[in-house]
């Protein structure tokens, strides 16, 4: 029994250890577009949380200048709109994927991510923009069709 109970905590440790995560347990999932040799809002995302569930839009530079303050724009997303979202998460293809994917940012090319936050834990996949990945397409797609939905309009 006792080495049962050790055996399942070596197993968790593992589980967190290598950014797993349950789909259930997932608390925002985001992503975005910047470039480096840029001024403006050179950094532009969207954030979908579950609870609440909404979506927040926003628009940064790349330091801070006053002629370009943040700008945040948070709109109504349905719990259906998430739970489409989400189905397009797998977290054994994401949690394996590596943080950083090609080259992103190099010959003045776009960097583009994808976030997800879960309960215990957080990963960040950055690229190359206009890329795909093996494995997410489908979420790649989504989320790039919700920035150009969400971010032109403010
Ligand atoms: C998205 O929003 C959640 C909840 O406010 C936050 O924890 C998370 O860091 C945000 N993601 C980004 C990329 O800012």
């Amino acid at each position: 029994m006792q080495s049962s109970w050790k055996y399942l905590f070596l197993l968790s440790l593992l589980h967190s250890a290598y950014g797993n995560f349950e789909k259930e347990d997932v608390s925002s999932i985001s992503s975005g577009l910047s470039f480096g040799m840029c001024r403006g809002y050179c950094q532009q995302f969207v954030n979908a949380t579950s609870n609440p569930v909404q979506l927040s839009a926003v628009k940064q530079p790349n330091s801070a200048d006053i002629s370009f303050p943040p700008l945040r724009q948070t709109f109504s997303f349905s719990l259906n709109q998430w739970e489409e979202l989400l189905a397009l998460v797998s977290p054994n293809v994401f949690s394996k994927l590596a943080d950083t994917i090609g080259c992103p940012g190099c010959a003045d090319g776009g960097i583009e991510w994808i976030q997800i936050d879960w309960k215990d834990g957080s990963k960040r996949v950055t690229f190359e923009s206009r890329r795909t990945i093996k494995g997410i397409e489908g979420l790649i797609d989504k989320l790039r069709k919700m920035r150009e939905e969400y971010l032109p309009q403010f």
